[in-house]
């Protein structure tokens, strides 16, 4: 049978994260039958709340997505709710007796998916007292799955890691970064190592450029507080840009498991160039957004965002140019952009080919014909576009570019599973693919770290970019001075 037999206990558990993702994704795996008599959820958090009243909430959480409301409320019966206090040990043995009651009640075997949905100040001392106080069964199996943000750079990324190892293994382990449970991420290593036509080309010799842009159309909303600590450098480059870059970049696995996946992303990750103070000021551009209005809609500037320091440095923009030293990507250049407020939202990869060495045709207008360009749609447009040449209808040999495009569908696209609903079952499938090793997590601190490091040295004129636009106008130069342009362009 596909059901899976886990306790799952949430850290966090009346929290945003939880309500908004958490509760539902599991209701699908419910409903989809990966969930159903043998699980149970404890939800802990600060607050006193009653089993009845957390199962109500549950309930108004996933409603949407029952049959019945009796389904729901079936499903709901399974929740726990105890009050707990991370630092308080205590509170863990209550918890452990909780555990372990409801294992037998429902014949857990031992299974446990810690769920660490809260702030990361707390991560490794909710691990530490895990295991110090016996929550880690010997009979099943044991996961820790930590949402982001792990450290704020190298140092703070090592500490937490190092607390946390001292209660659990790597491979018990499970740091999420949600972008890998997205279908069209996913679809990297499949369209590179599913198509001789891709990979025989995905090199050096016929690659001129790689194009990765995470657009955002909405402002910080109620996140100023977090939010202005981070930036968007640590906020989406550290994570969500660079493994995607690792995916573009790495090797062909020999199998498609997550240890060999994993071991070709370190390898990746390791080979990016380390920029120098003046190399991050040549190859890296920084923005924030000023207040403008948009469509008779004034938008607020950042600094005048709830939460925000009035003089806030923190970048809502970054945009860069990187390098992977090894013999595949030696030389060719990866442009990487992402902030908010920008025109539009929208995640896209954009595979620049060289140009035909000889060049036999033109335009109608005798201009050169532009490169081939694959561009991969991840959100929330799903699909892939190749633009090639081919014969303009009429006399003459003119040329025109064309697009074999494949579009997912609303339908689709409508019936995929949400990325935590994938990483979940992934977790309980104990397949660690679509999650960070930290020999990841670490090579990506230390490249961060240098960027933020010369930054750090220079206060800058903010803002420099208006709301609904795409960044500050160096983020074009960026390419332009190499000769090259942003193919995406809302
Ligand atoms: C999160 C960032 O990791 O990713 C947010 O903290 C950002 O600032 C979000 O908005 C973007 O995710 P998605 O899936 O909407 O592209």
């Amino acid at each position: 049978t596909k059901e899976k037999k886990a306790l799952f206990i949430i850290f966090g558990g009346t929290g945003d994260l939880a309500n908004r993702k958490l509760y539902p994704s599991l209701y699908r795996l419910y409903k989809n039958g990966y969930l159903n008599e043998h699980f149970a959820v404890i939800g802990t958090a600060r607050r006193e709340w009653s089993d009845e009243y957390y199962r109500e909430v549950v309930v108004s959480k996933v409603e949407d997505l029952a049959d019945t409301k009796e389904q729901a409320e079936e499903f709901a019966s399974h929740f726990y709710y105890q009050s707990h206090n991370v630092k308080d040990l205590e509170h863990y043995t209550t918890l452990k007796n909780l555990a372990d009651r409801l294992d037998d009640k429902y014949q857990l075997e031992g299974n446990r998916m810690f769920y660490l949905a809260m702030s990361p100040n707390f991560f490794g001392i909710i691990a530490e007292n895990i295991k110090e106080q016996q929550l880690i069964t010997s009979t099943g199996f044991n996961r820790l799955i930590i949402e982001k943000p792990f450290g704020h750079d190298y140092q703070s990324a090592l500490e937490l890691n190092t607390h946390i190892r001292s209660s659990f293994e790597e491979d018990q382990i499970y740091r999420i970064d949600h972008y890998l449970g997205k279908e069209m991420v996913q679809n990297i290593s499949t369209v590179r190592f599913g198509n001789q036509l891709i990979e025989s080309m995905w090199n050096n010799q016929y690659i001129n450029n790689i194009q990765v842009t995470l657009s955002e159309s909405l402002g910080v909303e109620e996140r100023g507080g977090y939010y202005d600590t981070s930036g968007a450098l640590r906020d989406m480059v550290q994570n969500h840009v660079l493994q995607i870059v690792a995916l573009l970049a790495m090797e062909p696995p020999s199998i498609m498991h997550d240890n060999e996946i994993r071991q070709e992303k370190i390898k990746a990750l390791r080979a990016l160039r380390l920029y120098s103070k003046d190399e991050v000021r040549l190859n890296f551009v920084r923005g924030q957004y000023g207040h403008s209005t948009v469509n008779g809609e004034t938008l607020l500037g950042y600094c005048e965002e709830q939460n925000v320091a009035e003089d806030s440095q923190t970048e809502t923009f970054v945009a860069g140019k990187l390098f992977i030293d090894n013999v595949r990507w030696s030389g060719v250049p990866i442009y990487i952009r992402t902030g908010k407020r920008l025109a539009e939202k929208g995640t896209q990869i954009d595979i620049e080919f060289k140009n035909i060495p000889h060049q036999l045709f033109q335009t109608e207008n005798d201009e050169p014909l532009p490169p081939n360009v694959l561009s991969i749609f991840i959100s929330p447009t799903e699909g892939f576009s190749l633009q090639l040449n081919a014969k303009k209808i009429g006399p003459g040999v003119k040329a025109e570019p064309i697009k074999l495009t494949s579009i997912r569908s609303a339908e689709e696209t409508a019936n995929n599973p949400e990325a935590y609903e994938k990483l979940i079952l992934d977790c309980l499938n104990g397949d660690a693919t679509n999650f960070t090793h930290w020999d990841e997590v670490a090579s990506s601190w230390e490249f961060v770290d240098r960027i933020r490091e010369a930054w750090d040295e220079t206060t800058m004129e903010f803002p420099n970019y208006p709301s609904g636009s795409m960044g500050p106008i160096e983020s074009m130069y960026l390419l332009k001075k190499d000769g090259f342009q942003w193919h995406w362009s809302p």
